[in-house]
């Protein structure tokens, strides 16, 4: 008989996208997830906030209920906490790659830059809630915020976050640049402002250098 072939998964990641509301990183996500199908990869594509029922309705609330910033900093991080705990954990433990729209980096760059939101905070809400967990790859959908609500215009009714103005953004955007400069080895910028085929371009080839680095390790 023939031996059973010894099929090499690759090691489950976690993986996530940011960028300010309109920098396109939804757009994305589809071809981010067939990229790293081909390499192997049994992708578990979720969001935040959001990702379980009970993050779901949080995320209801947090979009469309006006709350203080500490507020929005304590639904996020509860979100978190309840999609960690029964789907990112568990699909990681299972060999599944995590792909995450979103995740606390957004935390940092909206409560923290855009509501100027307490950082000491937010970094003990985050050792508590992820206790260690940490995105392996994210790549950041970078443009300018002017740009970035001329697209939101076209697009879509805006939600309570899309109706802050330019200043709120430019806020958002340093908070993603600090977060980026504090760990340059997790977070890839993209250039956003390109066109849409040369984003994509930009982001499959900031995920094939990842994933050859890694395997190269491995
Ligand atoms: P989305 O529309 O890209 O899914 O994101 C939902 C909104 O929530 C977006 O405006 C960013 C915001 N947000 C925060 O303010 N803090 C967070 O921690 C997260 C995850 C999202």
């Amino acid at each position: 008989m023939d031996p059973i072939p010894n099929i090499r998964r690759p090691r489950p990641l976690f993986i996530t996208v940011e960028g300010i509301d309109g920098a396109g990183k939804s757009s994305q996500l589809a071809a981010l997830r067939q990229a790293l199908e081909a390499a192997g990869h049994t992708v578990v594509a979720t969001r935040e906030p959001g990702g379980t029922p009970l993050a779901e309705s949080l995320r209801a609330l947090f979009l469309h209920q006006p709350m203080d910033a500490l507020t929005e900093a304590l639904l996020v991080f509860a979100a978190r906490r309840d999609h960690l705990a029964t789907v990112i954990e568990p699909a990681l433990a299972q060999g599944h790659t995590v792909l995450c729209d979103r995740f606390t980096d957004a935390t940092f760059a909206y409560q923290g830059g855009g509501r100027r939101f307490d950082l000491a905070v937010l970094q003990t809400l985050e050792a508590w809630v992820q206790n260690g967990r940490q995105p392996d790859l994210t790549l950041w959908f970078d443009l300018d915020p002017a740009l970035a609500a001329r697209r939101r215009q076209a697009a879509r009714e805006a939600d309570r976050l899309e109706q802050e103005t330019l200043d709120f953004f430019d806020r958002v955007r340093a908070g993603y640049l600090a977060r980026a400069q504090a760990a340059p080895g997790r977070i890839v910028r993209v250039e956003a402002g390109q066109a849409l085929a040369d984003v994509q371009r930009d982001a499959l080839a900031a995920l094939q250098h990842y994933l050859q680095a890694r395997g190269a390790l491995a």
